[in-house]
């Protein structure tokens, strides 16, 4: 029999929306969050030359020696802030870190605290592990940020973790140090544990990135290489460690993962020791490519009310578009029912252009699309072009 918690799984909308427009000829993808920069040569380099010197074996189960050191260089680099690399666990990307917290953290019926909208596997990782999922309400008229009062009546002695996330899957939204500080108070007064997920780090516009270690030990901090060093497909990341759960993670990661592809560490390190040449460049770009969206998606009758600091999305309301119309012309079959699945399949289908329909990530994003900026200029603006066109078709048919 399949067991419960594999049939409480629910989709990824964005992969489901990618597979559909990779069926289509020229669909632009504003769906996926995935950088379209190439990884860094000398990471390449590095790995090469490591698959070329043999190392192919296993490593130790935390991973790398020298990769750890490299991170824990990084923390006292980027933050000042001093991480034992005892207390880093090399993972196989982000996501297998957020298993590993959750994994030593949740027990069957432990309470989970989210912000609504979240990252869309979030609640996905808290069901593997049998926990109970409760959510802070974040609105645009706050940016997306969270408001330490909502936090306040959501978190209780009930709480067993605490889940952020900054810059924020799928908002942009960027948690200021002083809010991350009280949430780490707040988290520490209730018993509960902070889990920080800090992969978008490095994607920040304007602000500057806090790290949930600046303010305490006790946390959790899922980071990785995919988005920053656009290395997705390498599949790198890794959880900093509370020191009391080192044993308890490390047990789990030599049982369930082994460890990190051996090369791919070596890339890793590169990446680590390069990343002030190719930091600079990807985030002016990103910026760019940024401002240049929030002023289209104006011209497209949806509503943006605040701009997102980080990251490479946005999410943006659609509830003005005209819903009857869009129902009736978005072909697609599907299970799911609601203006945003409407809206994203009318965009798939008549302008080509492919986005994630926002119930994916909560329901405070019900009525909202999330749009990826991680793609080039030139398709951004064709992209906007041609929904402006198709949205026009709309404006008409309700003319009619
Ligand atoms: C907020 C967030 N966390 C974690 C991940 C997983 O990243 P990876 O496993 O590639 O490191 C993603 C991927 O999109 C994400 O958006």
């Amino acid at each position: 029999m399949v067991s419960e918690r594999a049939t409480r799984t629910t989709p990824f909308a964005a992969m489901d929306v990618l597979e559909r427009a990779n069926r289509m000829d020229d669909a632009i993808h504003l769906e996926v969050g995935e950088p379209d920069f190439e990884t860094p040569n000398a990471v390449t380099e590095a790995a090469v030359a490591a698959l070329r010197a043999g190392e192919t074996g296993y490593t130790s189960s935390k991973g790398k020696p020298e990769l750890r050191a490299a991170i824990s260089a990084y923390y006292d680099r980027q933050y000042g802030v001093d991480v034992d690399p005892a207390r880093i666990v090399v993972t196989s990307g982000s996501s297998p870190a957020l298993l590993l917290a959750f994994s030593v953290l949740v027990d069957p019926g432990d309470e989970v605290v989210l912000t609504d909208p979240h990252y869309a596997c979030y609640p996905n990782f808290v069901r593997q592990t049998g926990g109970r999922i409760s959510t802070v309400p974040l609105s645009a008229a706050d940016g997306f940020c969270p408001r330490v009062g909502e936090f306040e009546r959501t978190v209780s002695g009930d709480t067993e973790a605490l889940l952020l996330n900054s810059p924020a899957n799928p908002t942009g939204a960027v948690l200021d140090g002083a809010t991350l500080r009280e949430l780490v108070e707040l988290a520490d007064a209730a018993d509960a544990t902070v889990v920080s997920d800090e992969v978008y780090h490095g994607l920040t516009y304007e602000a500057e990135d806090h790290t949930a270690l600046e303010y305490t030990d006790d946390a959790f901090v899922v980071d990785g290489f995919s988005k920053r060093f656009a290395m997705t497909g390498w599949r790198l990341g890794w959880l900093v460690v509370p020191e009391e759960y080192v044993g308890h993670v490390n047990r789990i990661a030599q049982n369930t993962l082994i460890c990190a592809p051996n090369f791919v560490q070596s890339g890793g390190i590169a990446a680590l020791e390069s990343d002030d040449d190719f930091f600079g460049g990807v985030r002016d770009t990103y910026r760019e490519r940024r401002d240049f969206l929030v002023d289209e998606v104006e011209d497209w009758g949806m509503s943006l009310d605040y701009t997102p600091g980080g990251a490479y999305y946005l999410l943006v309301d659609v509830s003005d578009l005209p819903g009857d119309v869009l129902e009736q012309r978005s072909r697609a079959s599907r299970t799911s029912s609601g203006k945003a699945f409407d809206a994203a399949d009318f965009l798939l289908e008549e302008a080509g252009v492919a986005t994630t329909p926002g119930p994916d990530f909560g329901a405070n994003a019900a009525d909202c699309l999330r749009l990826s900026y991680a793609t080039s200029a030139e398709k951004l603006v064709e992209a906007s072009e041609r929904v402006q066109r198709a949205l026009e078709t709309v404006e008409l048919s309700t003319a009619d």
